[in-house]
This record gives C-alpha cells, sequence and structure tokens, in this order.
C-alpha cells in the first residue's frame, strides 16, 4: 500500500495541461472488440483502471501495446471467453465489455462486477435493453451469461440516463440486424466520444449528445481498423481548478474542452471563485474566502456527482452553510467522516450533506476510500493548516495521471511513501 505525505498551506500557481479522459478511453477500449481488427488511441490516460482494462482485452485475446499515451489493439484474436470474478472485481467498468462481445460473438459471460464504495451499482438496465435487442440473459452463482444468434434492432427506453448501460447498448447495436433507438439515455461528453470512435471503425451512430441516440446496424465486414484521439478529462480539469479555489492560487489548465465543465463554471463563480476561459484552457484565480452555495448532482448537463466530494472540500471552507444532494448514487459519503477528521462541519442527513464553513481545516491522518473521496481529500490536505497523511492512495492512481507531479509542478508539496 502507497499513502501520501501532504503539506499544508499550500498556494497552487502555474499551468498544468490535462490528461486523457478516463471515463471516456474505457468504453472506447472496450469497444475496440468489435472491429475484429486494429485500433490506435491517442490522448490515454497513464491509469490503473486503464491498465486494468487493457490486462481483460489480452485476456480476451487482443494484443495491446501501450506506449506513453498511445494504445495500439488489435482484436482480431480475441474470443469470447469467460470473464472470471477476479477480473471483473478489478474494476466496475469491466462491464463494459458485454455489449461489444455480445454483438461481435453472441454470447458473453462475465462474471458480476459487484458493488464498490459508493454504491450497489446494479446492471439491471444494461440486461433489460440487451434483452430487448434480442439477447437471452442467465444470471447464476454470481455469473451473467448472454447468448443471441444476432441481435435485431429495437426500441429502447431507459428508466434512468444510465452511461454504462447507454454505452454497453451503443456498443451491441453496431453490429444487429437493423435500426436501434435508445431513449432517455446520458448525455455526457464521454457519450459523444464514444459514438465518434464507434463511427470511425465503421458504425452508423447519431445522436449521442442529445436524449435519443440512434444506431443503424452493420455487418461485421463492413467494420475496419480506426484511429481515435479521447478527449480530455473534465473530472481531473475540475479536481484541478478546485485546488486552485482553495489554495487561493491561480492555475490555468491547458488541454481543455471549456464547455464539458460548464455545470462546474457555473457553481465556482456562484461561489465568487474568478475563473477565465479561453480557447483550449481554463484559468482559476482563488480571491480569498468561498461563498456557501447548494449542489445536486445529476446527470449531465447537471452537476457532475464525481465533483462532488471535491466540492465538499471546498465548501467545507466556505463562508455559510452549503447543502450538498448526493441524487446519482446512494453511499457517496465516505469523505465526509475523513474531512470532519480535519475540522469539517458537516452533517448527513440520507442523501444530503450540510456543510457548515470553518475558517481553517487542520491536517490529519485520513484516508482514501474510494476514487474522488481520496481526490477530496488532498485537496483539503493541501490547504489545511499543517501536514497530512492520506493512505490508500491506489484509488487515486485508478483516475488520476500522475497526481503528485501535477500538484508538485503547480508548488504543492506531495510525497509518495510506502506505507
Ligand atoms: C459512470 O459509471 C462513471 N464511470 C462514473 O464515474 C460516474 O460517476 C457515473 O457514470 C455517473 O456519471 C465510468 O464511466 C467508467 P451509471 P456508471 O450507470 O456507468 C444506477 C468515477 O469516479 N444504475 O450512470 O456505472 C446506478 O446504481 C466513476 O470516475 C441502475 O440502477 O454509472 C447509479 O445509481 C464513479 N441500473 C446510477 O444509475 C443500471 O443498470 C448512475 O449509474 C445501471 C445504473
Amino acid at each position: 500500500m502507497q499513502k501520501f505525505m501532504i503539506a499544508g498551506s499550500s498556494r497552487l500557481k502555474g499551468t498544468i495541461r490535462a490528461s486523457g479522459s478516463k471515463n471516456a478511453t474505457l468504453p472506447v477500449l472496450a469497444a475496440s472488440i468489435l472491429n475484429a481488427g486494429k485500433s490506435v488511441i491517442r490522448e490515454v490516460p497513464r491509469l490503473v483502471d486503464v491498465l486494468v482494462m487493457n490486462d481483460l482485452l489480452v485476456h480476451l485475446g487482443a494484443k495491446v501495446n501501450f506506449d506513453r499515451d498511445i494504445i495500439e489493439v488489435d482484436s482480431s484474436n480475441i474470443q469470447p471467453v469467460e470473464i472470471s470474478e477476479d477480473l471483473m472485481r478489478r474494476m466496475r467498468a469491466s462491464n463494459l465489455v458485454l455489449g461489444s462481445l455480445l454483438g461481435r460473438f453472441g454470447y458473453v459471460k462475465i462474471a458480476y462486477p459487484g458493488g464498490c464504495q459508493i454504491g450497489s451499482r446494479p446492471m439491471n438496465l444494461h440486461l433489460k435493453g440487451l434483452q430487448l435487442l434480442g439477447a437471452t440473459i442467465q444470471e447464476k452463482s454470481g455469473y451473467i451469461i448472454a447468448e443471441a444468434n444476432r441481435l435485431t434492432g429495437a426500441e429502447i427506453h431507459l428508466d434512468l440516463p444510465s452511461v454504462g448501460a447507454t454505452e454497453n447498448l451503443m456498443m451491441a447495436a453496431v453490429l444487429a440486424d437493423g435500426v436501434t433507438i435508445i431513449r432517455n439515455v446520458a448525455k455526457e461528453p464521454e457519450l459523444v466520444n464514444l459514438q465518434n470512435y464507434l463511427n470511425s471503425i465503421g458504425g452508423h451512430v447519431r445522436g449521442a449528445g442529445t436524449d435519443t441516440i440512434k444506431i443503424e446496424g452493420v455487418r461485421p465486414e463492413e467494420l475496419r481498423p480506426a484511429e481515435h484521439t479521447i478527449i480530455p478529462d473534465r473530472i481531473e480539469v475540475g479536481t484541478y481548478m478546485v485546488a486552485a479555489a482553495i489554495t487561493g492560487g491561480d492555475v490555468t489548465i491547458v488541454n481543455v474542452i471549456p464547455e464539458h465543465l460548464d455545470p462546474l463554471l457555473a457553481k465556482l463563480r456562484e461561489a465568487g471563485v474568478n475563473v477565465t476561459v479561453g480557447n483550449g484552457y481554463v484559468r482559476v484565480l482563488g480571491n480569498g474566502r468561498v461563498k456557501a452555495v447548494d449542489i445536486k448532482t445529476m446527470p449531465y448537463p447537471g452537476f457532475p456527482t464525481d465533483m462532488q466530494p471535491q466540492m465538499m472540500a471546498l465548501l467545507s471552507l466556505a463562508e455559510g452553510t452549503s447543502v450538498i444532494t448526493e441524487t446519482i448514487f446512494e453511499n457517496r459519503f465516505k469523505h465526509v467522516g475523513e474531512l470532519r477528521r480535519m475540522g469539517a462541519d458537516i452533517k448527513v442527513e440520507g442523501r444530503t450533506a450540510i456543510v457548515k464553513g470553518v475558517d481553517r481545516l487542520s491536517g490529519a491522518c485520513v484516508e482514501a476510500s474510494d476514487l474522488r473521496a481520496g481526490a477530496s481529500l488532498i485537496l483539503a490536505a493541501l490547504s489545511a493548516e499543517g501536514g497530512s497523511v492520506l493512505e490508500n492512495v491506489q484509488h487515486i492512481d485508478r483516475g488520476y495521471d500522475r497526481s503528485e507531479t501535477k500538484y508538485n509542478a503547480l508548488g504543492g508539496r506531495i510525497i509518495r511513501v510506502q506505507s
């Protein structure tokens, strides 16, 4: 296990470059199963979750070469071999291979990825949609077995705009016979990124980013090799924006698509943070104590749940009391206890956290329970009075590319040590 030793009272200054999006990379890697050929994927972040997905593809028979920020995948020799529990357990998003394996082979057997710290994370919407596309689904002894001669296009209306369910069904529909319409889909930028990749390998996908996605099925022989560049990670960018705000710093982040940040920009400005948006960059000037604001996480373009823990750290130091409501996951307040150890005044009532701003946080020994909770504790520790120790930083490495390197390039003082 590894931990971060984090010096407090930092004021971050300078410029960093955003990495490619984790949540755009994972579905594209899963989709590379479809074209039975080569894909060159650029701007890939160096993350543990990406390495886990690469391991999964290799387990299935793909050739994967990951050099710097480029992944070359050759999925020609992939077979729909069983994906066991130990592989599936490493990452929830492993379930994204379901749609492409079923679409290409008509058979897939994967262990349930199970829940995680932030919630039970069921897959009922994924499975219901695949059944509408003609698959028979068996769930037994912790495994999902899905079979179909050839999937057939269908009309699907999702109960809720699930990112993963939308992605799995898009991928499954690419090789289905006929047209698939999926309604009430997730509209996150990562879905548009996936649509662009699917079309680059020869799929016919339209509508990502809106409420309805239409996929016209094609034959396997119509799919071809492709090159694709991953969009920047809007959650990584948001995290460093909050880092600038909470430390009263002056940080510019380049390689940014500003419109992907709209819900966060609105909230930071409402809290009094000085944010400048330019062509491909954002600049954040922390100017004194932020004002309390209320936050309710919602599907995109609402405020992203993946930024809720980071904003809670910032609002722990706000002037006034903020109300944060987490509507997406049922258990995404694991960071509250750790922030309280640092002196935050936060009360949780169900899915709502009441955050009463305090003047200062104090350094403490805290631990990361999941990726974004860990991210929020780094932010709190950078601004706290006195040093902190953050345990379980393996969670951070799942979703942040060289995090301590980037923070230290901005003047942070973070040292990674073996626990
Ligand atoms: C994706 O997870 C992201 N992960 C998550 O990011 C993100 O928090 C989430 O979308 C919401 O934006 C990746 O893209 C790899 P969902 P996903 O299906 O697809 C319920 C991070 O920190 N649901 O949109 O698993 C589910 O329980 C991670 O980078 C069902 O009920 O999220 C949750 O309450 C964390 N049935 C809600 O929908 C289903 O079949 C949203 O989940 C599927 C989901």
